[in-house]
């Protein structure tokens, strides 16, 4: 016998749904039996006082399910179900205390973090006008999954762009697109044996390096002098795989020079099984001179496997980098992922096309450095007329941060908790010291960033560190 009442004014579920619930249930507490017989659908809509339509789509949704079955001509029957071997337990299903996350609350926060950029110049209408276009030239396209390494029309327009931008030399067919240089180099790197060496600089890109260390790879984090990585520290590695940034080292900023580049790349020539990452995370921006060309416009081996990214230069939200292959890490990589499917976005990817091929890329990047130069200047003053001889910077004019030395007598880790506290965002240098910590002197080093912090704000923002520091 069925037992329940319906609700005829319950807003939040339909009639159907309330008998799917109440039967749903009865038959999990076994008040009704294995293969008993259900009333017909008359029977129950004329006892519930409901369409029989009602009824239908309960039992239909219930059939789906695997909770009742039908016989032709008998009727409806409830499923043999086997139960739980556990007792519910409620409060398993809530998430531990240290999993829950927090709201963050910026309100009041300044920053002077390196991960950042400056929004507030970003040419949104001209990047709405570009997606009009590509949703009006692509609307195939956007119906499917696209190709594995990115559309080729995209990865055309960045081959392209950093011929001219950074003499990179490379066909569209060597671009792979991704969402990240992490995942980028995940991809990459997965296509390697285990025990494939890999040398970083240290400091370096801590993000590259545990990423490095959790997939198992023999990772050495490798000193640097002042021309960059020390080449005879990799000699006697030996490694596969050496991670770069050669345009303007991260964190510390230096710029390689050309001597050091060729005797990397005169290493890397050595054999078919050494290969240079390039990563050229912020080397569009460049105050004062001109850009320095990539490491890969000077390989004639084939031997850099270059890594770009638009984070920098327009928003790190958008997640689109890429990489270029030499012409042997391709074939392997097509093989390897000849069924995977690409993770970017393809409606940015081609909005990305129409905004480089429209100009505004350029005009964009043209605006950016001005207003960077104008904003790196004028936290630099600001920090020394502040700090005036307890401050050291290592002024660079290249990419959206700077290395600063002060004096001070308080440790990295109360920097970092002070830092907390008056909410400003900074990164010390020891989130870049690779397998290493950084000793406590009287001496601590900052990586400055300046994209994000705006012109107004920098005294405050100056104020808050001389606290910190002091
Ligand atoms: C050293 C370095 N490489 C690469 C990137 C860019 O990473 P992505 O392309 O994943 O945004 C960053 C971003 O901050 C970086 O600091």
């Amino acid at each position: 016998m069925i037992f329940f009442n319906i609700d005829k004014n319950d807003k939040s579920a339909h009639i159907y749904q309330q008998i799917y619930h109440e039967l749903k249930k009865s038959i999990l507490a076994h008040k009704i039996p294995a293969n008993e017989k259900l009333p017909s659908k008359r029977k129950l809509a004329d006892t519930l006082r409901v369409s029989i339509n009602s009824v239908t789509n309960a039992y239909e949704q219930l059939i789906e399910e695997g909770y009742i079955y039908t016989l032709e001509r008998k009727g409806y029957f409830v499923e043999n179900i086997t139960q739980f071997n556990h007792r519910n337990n409620t409060e398993n299903l809530q998430i531990p205390s240290d999993l829950k996350e927090k709201e963050i609350d910026r309100e009041g926060w300044l920053s002077l973090s390196h991960m950042t950029a400056d929004t507030s110049m970003f040419p949104f209408k001209e990047w709405i006008k570009s997606q009009n276009k590509a949703i009006k030239n692509h609307k195939d396209e956007l119906s499917e999954i696209s190709h594995p390494q990115g559309p080729y029309l995209v990865r055309k327009t960045i081959a392209r762009m950093i011929a001219l931008t950074r003499g990179v030399v490379c066909e569209p067919e060597q671009i792979v697109i991704g969402t990240g240089t992490q995942p980028l180099i995940r991809q990459l790197m997965q296509m390697q044996i285990n025990n494939t060496k890999i040398a970083v600089e240290n400091p370096g890109y801590s993000r590259i390096y545990s990423l490095l260390r959790n997939m198992k790879f023999d990772v050495s984090a490798v000193p640097l002098d002042k021309k960059g990585i020390q080449v005879e520290a990799i000699e006697s590695i030996n490694p596969q795989f050496l991670f770069i940034t050669p345009s303007h080292q991260f964190p510390t900023g230096i710029i390689m020079p050309i001597s050091r580049r060729i005797e990397l790349l005169n290493w890397a020539a050595l054999s078919q099984n050494r290969y240079i990452i390039e990563d050229d995370y912020d080397s569009e921006f460049k105050y004062g001179t001109d850009n320095i060309p990539s490491l890969q416009s000077l390989d004639r081996n084939q031997r850099v496997i270059y890594s770009g990214t638009f984070s920098k230069t327009l928003l790190p939200s958008l997640r689109i980098s890429y990489i270029v292959l030499p012409p042997d890490l391709l074939r392997a990589y097509r093989c390897h992922y000849a069924d995977w499917i690409q993770g970017s976005n393809s409606l940015s990817l081609f909005t990305l096309h129409y905004f480089i091929e429209s100009g505004e890329y350029a005009k964009h990047m043209k605006r950016m450095n001005h207003h960077y130069e104008i904003k790196r200047k004028a936290l630099i003053n600001e920090l020394q007329l502040r700090f005036k001889e307890d401050i050291s910077i290592k002024d660079v004019p290249a990419g959206l941060h700077f290395l600063a030395q002060l004096k001070t007598t308080k440790g990295y880790k109360e920097i970092e908790a002070k830092a907390h506290l008056e909410k400003l965002e900074i990164y010390t240098l020891r989130r870049f010291m690779l397998g290493s910590e950084l000793a406590d002197t009287n001496i601590i080093k900052l990586v400055v960033g300046f994209a994000r912090i705006e012109n107004e704000e920098i005294t405050e923002a100056v104020d808050r560190l001389y606290r910190i520091i002091t």
